[in-house]
């Protein structure tokens, strides 16, 4: 099993580096290849994705990444930019599946923002589709008008195969899950998710046994914070995915504790956490370092079809915070604070 580990910027290289501890714990058959990417790729190369980490990416079965990004690159020409080199790895491996699971550990229902009776029991799948959409659609960019004044422009477009493979996607976990699956869209304003939402209804014919449900992007942000338990399968484009996942990390109790997966037709996978480099917090040893260990343990699931040791993995995560081990970000009263380094080895010997 060969996984190419792209650590990348912020508190990346910290992150990745408890993940990697807690895999070679398992003692599995793995070979992990270290590249740069991001604004690391950059440093290394003058390329966000560098040639070599690509062909890496390409050669391994799976790619395990930590997170890309700093404001001292915000100034550089956008191909240059570490987010394009994230966009452009995601585009080049064909990633169109990106699995954003929202789960509550019940030892943390203290540590969100909401009440703890809104969302114990939270167990919700947002399925983002992630190589289309507005971003990357053509024509995009900012020009010169006639009159001089400057015009940004990009573009929101999908094609009826791009919204039915991401559809099956849903369909296909939701006949492993609660067979309901809410199809969030902005149907009465873009004709882009017009098509989607008939394309899902189309769909929805080859799975009678699944509740296809529809609701405006809007609505959903709102529904996700005033009852967040009517959800179990979410599906919806690249830009509302974006948005509304991280809205729904919060249910959680952080950020830091989102997991994802991006995944091919044949589950061929980049492991992440939903969370960006957190510059602000970068080389402090604070950072939380769960979402990339859970996003290990998706990795041995859907690419390694490892269910045993990504169940181990999770309840090692359990475990930790059952004896009460939390970073910052998840911190509550009376609990045993530890920074990131601390909470991956409160894993490796939960294990
Ligand atoms: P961010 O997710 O990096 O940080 C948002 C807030 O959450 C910050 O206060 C940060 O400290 C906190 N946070 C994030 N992860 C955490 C963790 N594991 N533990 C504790 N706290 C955590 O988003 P941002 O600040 O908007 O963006 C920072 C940079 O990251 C930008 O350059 C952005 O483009 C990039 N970014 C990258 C990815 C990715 O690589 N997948 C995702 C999002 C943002
Ligand atoms: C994410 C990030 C990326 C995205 C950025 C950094 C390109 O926010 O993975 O959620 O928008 O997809
Ligand atoms: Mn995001």
């Amino acid at each position: 099993m060969k996984i190419a580990v792209l650590p990348g910027d912020g508190i990346g290289p910290e992150i990745v580096a408890q993940a990697v501890k807690v895999l070679k714990a398992l003692n599995l058959n793995l070979t992990m290849t270290e590249a740069p990417i991001g604004g690391a790729g950059y440093e290394a190369a003058g390329d966000p994705l560098p040639d070599a980490t690509l062909q890496l990416a390409k050669d391994s079965d799976a790619v395990l990444l930590g997170a890309v990004g700093d404001w001292k690159y915000d100034k550089l020409e956008r191909h240059l930019r570490p987010e394009r080199g994230l966009l452009r790895i995601r585009k080049e491996l064909n990633l169109f599946a990106n699995l954003r699971p929202a789960l509550l550990y019940p030892e943390l229902a203290g540590a969100s923002t909401l009440k703890p009776e809104i969302v114990s029991g939270l167990d919700l799948m947002i399925i983002r589709e992630l190589t289309g959409d507005i971003y990357f659609g053509q024509p995009r960019g900012i020009s010169t008008l006639e009159n001089g004044e400057r015009e940004g422009i990009n573009t929101m477009r999908y094609n009826e195969s791009e919204i039915k493979r991401i559809g099956r996607v849903a369909f296909d976990i939701a006949m492993k899950r609660n067979k309901k699956v809410c199809s969030v869209d902005k149907a009465n304003v873009l004709e882009t998710t017009e098509l989607w939402r008939q394309v899902m209804i189309e769909l929805s014919a080859e799975y009678p046994e699944v509740e296809l449900s529809h609701m405006y992007v809007d609505n959903a942000a709102m529904q996700l914070i005033r009852a967040p338990k009517q959800f179990d399968v979410m599906v919806t484009g690249n830009i509302f995915g974006d948005i509304l996942s991280d809205e729904a990390s919060m249910l959680t109790g952080s950020i830091g504790m989102l997991p994802s997966a991006s995944l091919d037709a044949n589950n061929k996978g980049m492991y992440e956490p939903s969370h960006g480099s957190a510059p602000d917090i970068a080389g402090k040893d604070i950072a939380n370092p769960l979402a990339t260990i859970l996003s290990a343990a998706m990795m041995l699931r859907y690419t390694f079809n490892d269910e045993a040791n990504a169940v181990k993995i999770e309840n090692a995560c359990k475990k930790a915070l059952a004896q009460g081990y939390r970073t910052a970000d998840i911190a509550t009263e009376g609990c045993n604070l530890v920074g990131c380094n601390a909470m991956g080895d409160a894993v490796v010997a939960a294990l």
